[in-house]
């Protein structure tokens, strides 16, 4: 039993310390695999799916030390086994990334399907017509993919049908100790590609990125450690916000830098809070009352993440009026809204589109959290909620965010965990 004991109805006031990125991190931790010698990885968020990918390198045969709370440093030179049993693949999605990574080192892996959140259905088949086309035959036996590289593994130009993620990364992977050159075709854009790339790079890997989707690697014949600083986390930043808005408070959040706010600070304007970023540091004030949003449309970057819809729509559950979502990345990313009806919330589905009615008040529930950042969703609906709520299943919640009830509570919310 893991739970959030949440008291609603206090404003946040107060600054936050941003963390890590959790979608910078856990790709360039399962990169570390590529290298020789030591990586120091600095501004690591300290999450639940980071412990789980450092068992997943343990088990590879790397040595990972965890010094202090904010950096991990990873040394060995290569994989002594290429196969991660379902135990440790199940915990996350991103271990997906580990695909990637093994065949570049080793030339063969064996891993089975990937964990993570519920958002329907979650094919591989981009990521694995991609490797095939650099030479990688593969097998899909009793939950695993087995992976061998007959021939050498060597670049392709690629074309992606949509521009995944996590296909993008595990080509990238790939592609950095391949013969020969890969060019990546509507890759996503996201800004944790990027940050996977720069590490890449500070390896000693040959990738060149246009920003607008093309990426071009040149196979190198080995790279070494860095030192790497994680960028800060957008989605995290997003929440907090969102957090502040919903209680008609205001916060700044620190150690922002570089991260691109006005995709999404677009919308809290709307909303009637008003946002500045400094460059360094966000700072959001939430207005008398929130307005709606008519249309918000999840896309891949540079749109609405689809990591931000749920915890918009908790903010937009109590706007002076009806604002409609439209979620274009997963089939069944709205099993937040459940809950959010139940403390109280008007929210119709159908299909990919959401209607949220704003109704005067949330009242505190015992919810359940479905997965990761629809138990955030769910925290943030109950911040602001008259009353008492429980959301259990906090354990989705922790793959995500640093500590939360202590970094809300720092900005004065009344929200304790029971384990
Ligand atoms: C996705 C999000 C990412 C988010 C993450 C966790 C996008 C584009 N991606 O990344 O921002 O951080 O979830 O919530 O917003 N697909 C296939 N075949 C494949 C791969 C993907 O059909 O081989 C489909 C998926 O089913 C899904 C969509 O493409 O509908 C997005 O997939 P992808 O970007 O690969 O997902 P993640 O890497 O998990």
């Amino acid at each position: 039993m893991n739970k959030l004991v949440i008291n609603g109805g206090k404003k946040l006031s107060g600054e936050i310390k941003l963390q890590g990125a959790k979608n910078s991190i856990l790709p360039i931790l399962s990169a570390t695999v590529l290298t020789n010698g030591e990586t120091v990885l600095e501004n690591c968020p300290d999450l639940s799916d980071v412990y789980a990918s450092c068992r997943i390198l343990t088990h590879i045969g790397l040595k990972v030390c965890r010094e202090n709370p904010d950096i991990i440093v990873i040394s060995g030179t290569g994989a002594k086994t290429s196969e991660i049993p379902d135990s440790l693949m199940s915990c996350m999605r991103s271990s997906v990334n580990f695909l990637g990574s093994l065949i570049g080192r080793c030339g063969e892996c064996s891993i089975s399907f990937p964990g993570g959140c519920q958002l329907g259905p979650r094919p591989l088949d981009i990521h694995l017509s991609a490797l095939r086309s650099m030479g990688v035959s593969i097998s899909e036996e009793h939950g695993y993919i087995k992976c061998t590289v007959p021939h050498g593994i060597h670049g392709a130009k690629i074309t992606l049908p949509f521009p995944s993620v996590g296909a993008t990364e595990n080509i990238i992977l790939a592609a950095v100790l391949a013969d020969g050159e890969t060019e990546i075709i509507n890759a996503a854009r996201e800004p944790e590609i990027n940050d996977l790339i720069l590490y890449l790079k500070k390896c000693g890997a040959r990738i060149q990125s246009s920003g607008g989707g093309n990426i071009f690697v040149e196979g190198v014949s080995s790279l070494s450690g860095t030192d790497f600083r994680i960028m800060p986390d957008r989605i995290a930043a997003a929440t907090y916000m969102a957090a502040a808005a919903a209680t008609g408070g205001a916060v700044q959040l620190n150690c922002t830098e570089g991260i691109d706010t006005d995709l999404f600070t677009v919308y809290f304007e709307q909303m009637g809070c008003r946002v500045y970023n400094s460059g360094k540091s966000v700072f959001i004030k939430s207005g008398k009352s929130i307005k709606p949003v008519k249309s918000l449309k999840t896309m891949p970057y540079p749109g609405f993440p689809t990591d931000m819809q749920a915890v918009f729509m908790s903010v937009l559950c109590c706007a002076s009026g009806t604002s409609v979502f439209e979620e274009n990345i997963f089939e069944d990313r709205y099993r937040h809204v459940d809950a959010l009806n139940r403390m109280g919330a008007d929210i119709k589905v159908y299909g990919k589109i959401a209607v949220v009615e704003g109704v005067e008040r949330l009242y505190g529930a015992e919810v359940s959290a479905t997965d990761l950042r629809g138990g955030a969703a769910m925290v943030i609906a109950a911040l602001s909620a008259d009353g008492k709520t429980t959301v259990s299943e906090a354990g989705h919640i922790d793959r995500g965010y640093e500590k939360i009830e202590q970094i809300l509570s720092s900005v004065g919310a009344d929200i304790i965990r029971k384990s």
